[in-house]
């Protein structure tokens, strides 16, 4: 091997995308300046199958597909239930799952709460970190709990080490936490890179479908969202999960963008303590905690997590602006469509905010871009421009045109049925949902056509 000339790749680190030559414009993804040099050794692909491959070659042959019995995945719960949620049901024995976020976000919290219920209920795992010291590791399971001796945990980066545990102890469930640091020595390019991360993936997807192990890798997230390295990460893995969420804010959202298994539209909610994370099984009750009593500018909206109902409160504050040049700012949307909506208030209402300064907030972190939210926005901004609140019992959706209309939004129903739930009394929505609804207990819904219905509706 050692005669051999050694081959050089350029690796796209924003896609993964591969070329004999460097580019300084990726053609796959058009990113600038993400290709980085990476040895890769043509032999060690094709000609030095590890010992797993050559012992499955031998007694793996094709099957008709006629006689494979179908049925039920086999499915195991995480011991966590908004977790069980976004998986479809539970953990699917030999799966891969990768799981997302940004450093901090607590991957590494979530994954040991997972291996402290599924222990404690009899499962063998193995939580293999890369990133911290076995007494760190501790650390942080002391804050979480007793554990069960079913857990074995291991700080190691070496793969090869790593898959012959694996292969010598055959736990249930495998925790590899995180995929850039681990290190497969027939790759000779830094770990972290994308060959190397591929590579390490492919060596435990193996082993996952081999031998029914289910396997969790925990990805760092880069700036622009995707998984740290490559997306060809994402195209392997059976499910993808993301964990978001505001660092300073409590609450976190686990989302699925990827599942073989289930669908994507759910998300699970979680609440960061002192003692680990703890499930939101109401996170509309969560959302709407310690909201202000009539208050100008402030509104209740309902949006959609997936098929989840969530409300969510809307701030705004509009105020004379001090310079020439008034302020606009969005915490939580999109500031575009704030001064969109902004200039449908100016031209349609005649309101004369262009000297005045707005603010829009949502309350408790959320990050919200759906069209739905345009009805409220509009309202609170309107509420806290003409120092007049709307009730505290008042819910609002819909999409607002830029003719001022009022246009229906998706899912009305269970937007209107949550409302309901919390006690809320009245609802103003898109007049052409109206007819879908069956009206819950007795809120008053009040179709509205256009935003100046939609302020003489809300008492504005
Ligand atoms: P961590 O799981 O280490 O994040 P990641 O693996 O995604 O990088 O979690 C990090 C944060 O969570 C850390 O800043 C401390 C906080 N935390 C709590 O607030 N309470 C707890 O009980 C634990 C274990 C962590
Ligand atoms: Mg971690």
């Amino acid at each position: 091997m050692a005669g051999k000339k050694e081959k050089t790749v350029f690796f796209c680190q924003n896609c993964g995308y591969e070329s004999a030559k460097w580019v300084g414009n990726c053609p796959s993804c058009h990113e600038w300046n993400t290709m980085v040099e990476e040895t890769v050794r043509p032999e060690a692909k094709t000609n030095a199958p590890s010992a797993a491959i050559a012992k499955r070659n031998k007694n793996k042959t094709p099957r008709p597909i006629n006689e494979i019995e179908s049925g039920e995945e086999n499915r195991i719960t995480s011991g966590i239930s908004e977790m069980d949620r976004v998986l479809g049901g539970g953990v699917v024995k030999g799966s891969m799952v990768l799981v997302g976020g940004d450093p901090g976000i607590g991957k590494s919290t979530l994954l040991l709460q997972v291996c402290h219920n599924m222990s404690g209920s009899g499962h063998e795992l193995l939580y293999v970190s890369g990133e911290e010291s076995l007494r760190q590791i501790k650390m942080r399971a002391d804050r979480l709990g007793s554990f069960s001796g079913n857990l074995k945990i291991m700080a190691e980066t070496d793969l090869d080490d790593i898959t012959a545990v694996i292969e010598d102890t055959k736990p249930e469930l495998v925790v590899i936490d995180s995929i850039q640091t681990m290190f497969n020595e027939s790759v000779s390019s830094a770990p972290g890179s994308v060959s190397q991360i591929r590579e390490t993936t492919a060596v435990l997807l193996r082993l996952a479908k081999s031998l029914g192990i289910t396997v969790f890798i925990i990805g760092h997230v880069t700036k622009e969202g995707a998984v740290a390295g490559p997306r060809v990460l994402e195209h392997m893995v059976d499910t993808v999960l993301y964990f978001e969420g505001d660092m300073k804010g409590a609450y976190r959202i686990l989302r699925g963008v990827k599942n073989r298994f289930g669908s994507t539209d759910e998300i699970g909610v979680f609440e960061m303590g002192e003692t680990g994370l703890m499930e939101v099984e109401n996170p509309s009750e969560f959302m709407l905690s310690g909201r202000p009593e009539n208050s100008a500018g402030s509104l209740v909206t309902c949006c959609m997590e997936g098929t989840r109902p969530i409300l969510i409160e809307i701030q705004g504050l509009v105020c004379e602006t001090a310079f020439g040049f008034p302020r606009r700012q969005a915490n939580g949307t999109d500031v575009n469509r704030m001064n969109l909506l902004m200039a449908v208030l100016e031209k349609r209402v005649g309101m004369h905010l262009s000297s005045h300064d707005a603010y829009v907030n949502i309350a408790g972190g959320m990050k919200v871009n759906e069209p739905s939210l345009d009805l409220s926005l509009v309202l609170a901004i309107a509420s806290s421009f003409r120092n007049s609140p709307v009730g505290d019992k008042t819910v609002a959706f819909g999409e607002v045109g830029l003719s001022g209309e009022v246009r229906a939004v998706s899912q009305t129903q269970q937007r209107v049925n949550e409302a309901s739930r919390l006690g809320f009394e009245t609802v103003i929505l898109p007049y052409s949902s109206l007819k879908n609804i069956k009206k819950p207990g007795n809120i008053e819904l009040k179709g509205v056509k256009n935003v100046a219905e939609a302020l003489e509706a809300a008492g504005i």
